[in-house]
Protein backbone atom coordinates (compact mmCIF):
# COMPACT_ATOMS: atom_id res chain seq x y z
CA UNK A 1 0.00 0.00 0.00
CA UNK A 2 2.83 1.99 0.98
CA UNK A 3 4.85 1.55 -2.12
CA UNK A 4 1.29 2.31 -4.21
CA UNK A 5 0.89 5.58 -2.48
CA UNK A 6 4.42 6.87 -3.09
CA UNK A 7 3.94 5.67 -7.17
CA UNK A 8 0.65 7.40 -6.93
CA UNK A 9 2.33 10.56 -5.93
CA UNK A 10 5.26 10.22 -8.69
CA UNK A 11 2.12 9.68 -11.25
CA UNK A 12 0.77 12.84 -10.29
CA UNK A 13 4.03 14.68 -10.45
CA UNK A 14 4.59 13.09 -14.17
CA UNK A 15 1.62 13.55 -15.43
CA UNK A 16 1.27 17.19 -14.01
CA UNK A 17 3.98 18.07 -16.71
CA UNK A 18 1.60 20.13 -18.93
CA UNK A 19 3.26 19.25 -22.64
CA UNK A 20 0.78 20.89 -24.60
CA UNK A 21 1.31 24.53 -22.77
CA UNK A 22 5.20 24.14 -22.97
CA UNK A 23 5.48 23.04 -26.56
CA UNK A 24 2.46 25.77 -27.87
CA UNK A 25 5.03 27.98 -26.67
CA UNK A 26 8.03 26.91 -27.69
CA UNK A 27 6.53 26.48 -31.40
CA UNK A 28 6.43 28.69 -34.24
CA UNK A 29 3.09 30.70 -32.84
CA UNK A 30 4.50 31.12 -29.53
CA UNK A 31 0.30 30.73 -28.00
CA UNK A 32 -0.38 30.59 -24.43
CA UNK A 33 -2.85 28.14 -25.29
CA UNK A 34 -4.58 28.89 -21.62
CA UNK A 35 -5.53 32.16 -23.30
CA UNK A 36 -6.90 31.29 -26.57
CA UNK A 37 -9.72 28.95 -28.78
CA UNK A 38 -11.36 26.68 -25.52
CA UNK A 39 -8.33 27.69 -23.14
CA UNK A 40 -6.91 24.04 -22.74
CA UNK A 41 -3.84 22.76 -22.50
CA UNK A 42 -4.60 19.93 -24.37
CA UNK A 43 -3.91 18.63 -28.20
CA UNK A 44 -7.45 19.58 -29.71
CA UNK A 45 -6.65 23.04 -28.51
CA UNK A 46 -2.53 23.16 -29.41
CA UNK A 47 -4.27 21.55 -32.81
CA UNK A 48 -6.62 24.69 -33.46
CA UNK A 49 -3.86 27.59 -32.21
CA UNK A 50 -0.08 26.04 -33.26
CA UNK A 51 -0.89 23.74 -35.89
CA UNK A 52 -0.71 19.93 -36.91
CA UNK A 53 2.85 19.53 -35.73
CA UNK A 54 2.49 20.84 -32.16
CA UNK A 55 -0.54 19.03 -31.60
CA UNK A 56 1.03 15.70 -32.99
CA UNK A 57 4.29 16.64 -30.47
CA UNK A 58 1.49 17.30 -27.39
CA UNK A 59 -0.10 14.01 -27.90
CA UNK A 60 2.47 11.95 -27.85
CA UNK A 61 4.22 13.63 -24.89
CA UNK A 62 1.00 13.51 -22.97
CA UNK A 63 0.34 9.50 -24.05
CA UNK A 64 3.84 9.60 -23.42
CA UNK A 65 4.10 10.58 -20.09
CA UNK A 66 1.00 8.49 -18.85
CA UNK A 67 2.05 5.55 -20.05
CA UNK A 68 6.08 5.78 -18.71
CA UNK A 69 4.13 6.87 -14.95
CA UNK A 70 2.41 4.30 -15.36
CA UNK A 71 4.49 1.34 -16.45
CA UNK A 72 7.34 2.79 -13.66
CA UNK A 73 4.69 2.53 -10.85
CA UNK A 74 3.79 -0.93 -11.85
CA UNK A 75 7.36 -1.60 -12.11
CA UNK A 76 8.52 -0.74 -8.67
CA UNK A 77 4.79 -1.75 -6.61
CA UNK A 78 5.83 -5.42 -8.86
CA UNK A 79 9.13 -4.79 -6.99
CA UNK A 80 8.29 -4.36 -3.37
CA UNK A 81 5.26 -5.72 -3.42
CA UNK A 82 5.49 -8.97 -5.70
CA UNK A 83 9.10 -9.78 -5.56
CA UNK A 84 9.54 -8.60 -9.26
CA UNK A 85 6.53 -10.48 -10.92
CA UNK A 86 5.24 -7.71 -12.71
CA UNK A 87 1.78 -9.88 -14.29
CA UNK A 88 0.51 -9.47 -10.36
CA UNK A 89 0.17 -5.69 -11.53
CA UNK A 90 -1.70 -6.56 -14.23
CA UNK A 91 -5.62 -4.71 -13.87
CA UNK A 92 -7.21 -8.60 -13.93
CA UNK A 93 -4.34 -9.47 -11.34
CA UNK A 94 -5.18 -10.66 -7.47
CA UNK A 95 -4.09 -7.02 -6.61
CA UNK A 96 -5.75 -5.28 -9.30
CA UNK A 97 -6.69 -2.55 -7.76
CA UNK A 98 -2.52 -0.59 -7.33
CA UNK A 99 -2.82 -0.69 -11.03
CA UNK A 100 -6.31 1.25 -11.34
CA UNK A 101 -5.46 3.59 -8.65
CA UNK A 102 -2.39 4.70 -10.67
CA UNK A 103 -4.23 5.53 -13.57
CA UNK A 104 -6.29 7.35 -11.99
CA UNK A 105 -3.26 9.41 -10.18
CA UNK A 106 -1.71 9.59 -14.05
CA UNK A 107 -5.40 11.42 -15.33
CA UNK A 108 -5.70 13.78 -11.86
CA UNK A 109 -1.85 15.10 -12.47
CA UNK A 110 -2.74 16.30 -15.68
CA UNK A 111 -6.16 17.48 -15.10
CA UNK A 112 -4.86 19.13 -11.73
CA UNK A 113 -1.74 19.93 -12.41
CA UNK A 114 0.52 20.57 -9.35
CA UNK A 115 2.60 23.29 -11.79
CA UNK A 116 -0.55 25.28 -12.54
CA UNK A 117 -2.00 25.86 -9.47
CA UNK A 118 -4.07 22.31 -9.43
CA UNK A 119 -5.28 23.55 -12.88
CA UNK A 120 -4.60 21.51 -16.33
CA UNK A 121 -5.83 19.27 -19.41
CA UNK A 122 -8.89 16.93 -19.43
CA UNK A 123 -7.45 13.64 -19.00
CA UNK A 124 -7.99 12.14 -22.69
CA UNK A 125 -4.11 12.00 -24.09
CA UNK A 126 -2.39 10.98 -20.83
CA UNK A 127 -5.60 8.65 -20.03
CA UNK A 128 -4.52 7.02 -23.17
CA UNK A 129 -1.03 6.46 -22.53
CA UNK A 130 -1.52 5.70 -18.94
CA UNK A 131 -4.26 3.18 -20.10
CA UNK A 132 -1.95 1.42 -22.32
CA UNK A 133 -0.23 0.85 -19.60
CA UNK A 134 -3.01 -0.47 -17.18
CA UNK A 135 -5.19 -2.95 -19.84
CA UNK A 136 -4.73 -2.18 -23.27
CA UNK A 137 -7.30 -3.89 -24.75
CA UNK A 138 -10.17 -2.04 -22.96
CA UNK A 139 -8.12 1.23 -23.82
CA UNK A 140 -8.40 0.36 -27.40
CA UNK A 141 -12.11 -0.34 -27.01
CA UNK A 142 -12.28 3.07 -25.65
CA UNK A 143 -10.50 4.48 -28.26
CA UNK A 144 -13.05 2.69 -30.69
CA UNK A 145 -15.96 4.51 -28.53
CA UNK A 146 -13.69 7.80 -29.53
CA UNK A 147 -13.10 7.34 -33.09
CA UNK A 148 -16.70 6.39 -34.08
CA UNK A 149 -17.87 9.44 -32.09
CA UNK A 150 -15.23 12.13 -33.07
CA UNK A 151 -14.23 11.50 -36.33
CA UNK A 152 -17.54 11.42 -38.34
CA UNK A 153 -19.18 14.73 -35.97
CA UNK A 154 -15.54 16.45 -36.18
CA UNK A 155 -16.69 17.43 -32.07
CA UNK A 156 -13.66 15.83 -30.06
CA UNK A 157 -15.23 16.51 -26.85
CA UNK A 158 -17.97 14.08 -27.92
CA UNK A 159 -15.70 11.26 -28.40
CA UNK A 160 -14.01 12.13 -25.07
CA UNK A 161 -16.42 12.25 -22.61
CA UNK A 162 -18.62 8.97 -24.72
CA UNK A 163 -14.92 7.17 -24.07
CA UNK A 164 -14.83 8.35 -20.12
CA UNK A 165 -18.33 6.94 -19.67
CA UNK A 166 -17.01 4.20 -21.32
CA UNK A 167 -14.69 3.15 -18.98
CA UNK A 168 -15.87 1.68 -16.42
CA UNK A 169 -18.16 0.07 -18.44
CA UNK A 170 -15.84 -1.54 -20.77
CA UNK A 171 -13.73 -2.52 -17.64
CA UNK A 172 -16.54 -3.92 -15.90
CA UNK A 173 -17.37 -6.16 -19.42
CA UNK A 174 -13.61 -7.21 -19.28
CA UNK A 175 -13.65 -8.80 -16.09
CA UNK A 176 -11.84 -6.06 -13.61
CA UNK A 177 -14.39 -6.01 -10.70
CA UNK A 178 -14.51 -4.77 -6.43
CA UNK A 179 -12.26 -2.38 -5.16
CA UNK A 180 -10.18 -1.69 -8.74
CA UNK A 181 -13.29 -0.25 -10.31
CA UNK A 182 -13.44 2.69 -7.58
CA UNK A 183 -10.53 4.33 -9.28
CA UNK A 184 -11.97 4.31 -13.00
CA UNK A 185 -15.36 5.65 -11.13
CA UNK A 186 -13.17 8.50 -10.49
CA UNK A 187 -11.77 9.10 -13.31
CA UNK A 188 -14.89 8.71 -15.12
CA UNK A 189 -16.20 11.49 -13.23
CA UNK A 190 -13.09 13.74 -13.73
CA UNK A 191 -12.90 13.64 -17.07
CA UNK A 192 -16.45 13.94 -17.52
CA UNK A 193 -16.14 17.09 -14.99
CA UNK A 194 -13.71 18.62 -16.85
CA UNK A 195 -15.46 18.75 -20.11
CA UNK A 196 -18.66 20.39 -18.56
CA UNK A 197 -17.89 23.08 -20.15
CA UNK A 198 -17.97 21.31 -23.86
CA UNK A 199 -21.16 19.78 -22.61
CA UNK A 200 -23.16 22.62 -22.40
CA UNK A 201 -21.96 23.76 -25.93
CA UNK A 202 -22.53 20.37 -27.31
CA UNK A 203 -26.12 20.76 -25.76
CA UNK A 204 -26.57 24.53 -27.33
CA UNK A 205 -24.76 23.28 -30.84
CA UNK A 206 -22.06 25.81 -30.11
CA UNK A 207 -18.88 23.59 -29.66
CA UNK A 208 -15.85 23.71 -32.05
CA UNK A 209 -15.49 21.43 -33.74
CA UNK A 210 -11.89 20.13 -34.83
CA UNK A 211 -9.49 22.58 -36.78
CA UNK A 212 -5.72 22.72 -37.32
CA UNK A 213 -4.23 26.88 -37.73
CA UNK A 214 -2.73 27.27 -40.66
CA UNK A 215 0.51 29.34 -40.33
CA UNK A 216 -0.13 33.01 -41.41
CA UNK A 217 -4.04 31.89 -41.34
CA UNK A 218 -6.51 33.52 -38.69
O1 LIG B 1 -9.77 16.20 -24.79
C1 LIG B 1 -10.05 17.50 -25.00
C2 LIG B 1 -11.18 17.61 -25.96
O2 LIG B 1 -12.13 16.65 -25.64
C3 LIG B 1 -11.77 18.95 -26.01
O3 LIG B 1 -10.81 19.92 -26.15
O4 LIG B 1 -9.95 22.17 -26.51
O5 LIG B 1 -12.10 21.49 -27.55
O6 LIG B 1 -11.99 21.85 -25.11
P1 LIG B 1 -11.25 21.44 -26.34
Amino acid sequence: VIATLACMAGAFLICGIPSGLIIARHSSEHVDVRKVGSGNIGMTNVARSAGGGAAALTLLCDAGKGYLAIMLGRLVVSQVAFGGDFSQTAALGASGWSTTALYMACVLGHVYSPYLGFHGGKGISVGLGAGLGFCWPVTLMMLAVFLVLAVPTRYVSLGSVSAAISLPIISFAWGIRGAAIAPLLVVAAVVVFAHRGNIKKLAYGQERKFSVHKRGGE
